[in-house]
């Protein structure tokens, strides 16, 4: 109980950090997960004192969060073009690659991400690797030919000499379904040596929507420790 409590004071704190890049007016992407969920409760009581923010969520479920607190918010229609994007993510490296989709948010989420001039992570020291792959990497695939397009993706895997299970991501009560309405398969690689490779290979593949290798996308984390917050450029 106590761990988890701990877990939960380092997101706020990378939370907190991060809302200090945020200035009054700004077109804010607004990530996914339980960290960016604690980014969207300490915005919220700035917005309530009077801070002004024009938010672009990066899927329903913080749509639905930002909504019961008062951030308001806007389409990417809307605003085509963000100052910032503060998301969370699964894992990071020293040159702010990320894996990304963990909350099956990736595809909105590497979106927002493109259309805003800056993206800052925001995690505990827990999701900070050397090399990417500890956690299973999400690829969004079209429902359509799934069973073709696990296998090109099992192809692919094996001319990079990665190996690993590949599991369709199960929900209550039946396959989980993307806000866009596709499939996740979560692949258990293990370390990824050529991240860039992979995602070229992945973006190549015609069923895989999107991937969640987050490459030279970031340009800074804020990693929360024991010991205090820590920037990554
Ligand atoms: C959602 C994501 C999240 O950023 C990622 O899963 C991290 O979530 P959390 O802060 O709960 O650990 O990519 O698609």
């Amino acid at each position: 109980m106590e761990r988890r409590m701990d877990a939960r004071q380092l997101k706020i704190a990378a939370a907190q950090a991060a809302l200090e890049h945020v200035s009054d007016g700004m077109r804010l992407g607004i990530g996914t997960g339980s960290t960016a969920n604690e980014f969207v409760r300490l915005l919220a009581e700035k917005v309530h004192d009077g801070f002004r923010v024009q938010g672009v969520p990066t899927s329903e479920q913080t749509a639905r969060l930002c909504m019961e607190l008062g951030v308001p918010l806007f389409s990417l229609d809307e605003l085509p073009e963000l100052d910032l994007t503060i998301d969370g993510a699964d894992e990071l490296d020293g040159n702010l690659n990320l894996i990304k989709g963990g909350g099956g948010a990736l595809l909105r989420e590497k979106i927002v991400a493109s259309a805003s001039t800056r993206m800052i992570v925001i995690a505990d020291e827990s999701k900070v690797v050397e090399t990417l792959g500890r956690f299973p990497l999400p690829i969004e695939v079209m429902p359509f030919g799934l069973a073709s397009t696990r296998l090109a993706v099992e192809r692919l895997a094996a001319t990079l000499g990665l190996s690993g299970e590949i599991v369709q991501r199960p929900d209550r009560d039946g396959p989980y379904l993307t806000d866009g309405g596709h499939f996740i398969l979560d692949a258990s690689f293990g370390r990824i040596p050529d991240a860039e490779a992979l995602a070229n290979g992945l973006a190549a593949i015609a069923g895989v929507v999107e991937h969640g290798l987050f490459l030279h996308m970031a340009d800074a984390a804020i990693i929360a420790t024991a010991a205090g917050v820590r920037m990554l450029t």
